[in-house]
This record gives structure tokens, sequence and C-alpha cells, in this order.
């Protein structure tokens, strides 16, 4: 597939880059442009943690600042690590420090997950936050834009292989454990993904190249990657792929 070709892939909007500083940049205007559009309506936006997405939060400090109405913004995080905001590990803090200290964002408008706190507590805690600041659609929270990285395993979120029960989890937010670190995580569940207007994939990087091709060459055995479990009910993923992550396709 060539580099800045878009394609429709069982029901993925696929957009390729030569870099991922060029797809950053145009997920940048696609973002600016979903904002615009959404013109007095508060706008919602759960983030995601991850090398891509931290270059996506750069390009919008350096070259959104003041095109974005920033003021009807709202960002959540479609997960966390549980560790205080402080820790180099939280992404909240990545966030932080790569956008929010950078654009005229009300406090108010950023809803962070407390890492610091009990995990089950928090998990709690956040799927109410949730609830109180994003509309509903059918009883499930309804993100504007959710924006997902893409784990060498498959993983998506928080959401990791051999815990696939939290994609379709009742509940809005669960308690995930990283299978090699052992790390304790908030995510979102893949019922409150799927129920997003827009899912987004980030994904760059040679490594990510042969997960990539698996999820694209879908067979019966990548059902097991949690990234095969986001279906989003109102329309389809968007994937913005750098050319390395791309190769195999
Ligand atoms: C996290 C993310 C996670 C991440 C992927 C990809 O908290 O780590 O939410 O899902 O997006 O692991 O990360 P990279 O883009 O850095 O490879």
């Amino acid at each position: 597939m060539e580099v800045n070709h878009k394609a429709t892939l069982m029901n993925r909007i696929v957009k390729i880059f030569p870099t991922p500083l060029e797809l950053a940049n145009a997920f940048a205007v696609d973002i600016a442009e979903m904002i615009r559009k959404s013109y007095d309506q508060p706008f919602t936006i759960a983030l995601s943690g991850g090398s891509t997405p931290g270059l996506l939060f750069k390009v919008l400090s350096e070259n959104f600042k003041s095109s974005v109405d920033w003021k009807r913004v709202h960002f959540f995080w479609g997960d966390e690590r549980c560790v205080a905001p402080e820790d180099p590990e939280s992404n909240y803090g990545m966030t932080r420090k790569e956008l929010i200290d950078n654009i005229l964002i009300p406090s108010v408008n950023v809803h962070r997950i407390k890492g610091e706190d009990n995990p089950d507590d928090e998990a709690r805690r956040y799927s109410e936050e949730i609830l109180t600041f994003t509309r509903s659609v059918d009883g499930i929270p309804f993100f504007n834009l959710v924006i997902l990285g893409l784990g060498e395993d498959g993983h998506t979120a928080s959401i990791f292989p051999g815990q696939n029960e939290l994609l379709n989890s009742q509940k809005i937010c669960e308690v995930a454990i990283h299978p090699v670190t052992h790390q304790k995580r908030i995510t979102i569940t893949g019922k409150v993904i799927n129920n997003a207007a827009e899912v987004v994939f980030l994904v760059a990087g040679k490594k990510k190249s042969e997960i990539v091709q698996k999820l694209f060459n879908k067979t019966s055995v990548t059902n097991d990657y949690p990234a095969s479990g986001i279906v989003p009910v109102h329309g389809e993923t968007h994937w913005y792929i750098d050319s390395e992550a791309a190769k195999l396709l």
C-alpha cells in the first residue's frame, strides 16, 4: 500500500504517512476540524498515553495553541498508570507537559485519573466523573473522540491480551494489570470506546508492523488481540499509521 494512501480495509479508514511527524500533523488538523464542527457543544476527548500521542500533543501545542477554542474541549484519559501525576510513567503528567501547560484550557475541563489513589476506588470515582461530564448514548458514555495507541502485543488503552473481559465489561472503567510489569492501570472499557463518535488509532514505528499486519489480515487467531475488539457502534475505526508500521500491508 503506497504512502499517503487512504483506504478502507474491513471497516477501517486507513491513512498512511511517511513519518510520525507527518502523521501527527495530519491528525492535529483533523482534530481541530472536528472541534470546530462541534460548534458550541463541549467536545470530549479520551486521550491515550504512548509515544505517538505524545508527538501529537507537541504538534497541537506548537501549531494549534490559538486556532482551537480549547475552552470547549474536555480532556479525559482512556487509561492511566496507577502512579502519581509526577511519576514519569504518568499519562496525565506527559500530557500536562506536552500540551495542557501550553494551551488555554480551563482546569475544570481536565479530568485526570488519580493514579495515586486506590485503583478500585478510583475506577469507581472516574466512572462517575465520566458520566457527569459526558453525554450518554444508549446509557453508555459517548465521547466525541477516543484516541488509542496500539501495543506490539495487540493491547490498546490498558486492555491487554488475556484480559479481553475488559472489552465487554458492563462497567465504564476497570482496573487492569500490565502482564509483564504487573503495574496496575485504570482503563475505560471496550463498551465505552466502541460507543464513541470517532475512534482513532495512532500507530508508528517498525516494531508495530507485525501486529498491524495481523490485525488487518484478520484471522480467527487475531480475535485474541484486544485491539481487534474495537469495533465502533457509530462508524469505523480510523487508523493513522506511518510508513514503518504499514510496511507489511
Ligand atoms: C499507555 C497507552 C498504551 C499505548 C500503547 C502504544 O498507557 O501506555 O495507553 O495503550 O498507547 O502501548 O504506546 P507507544 O505508542 O508508545 O508504542
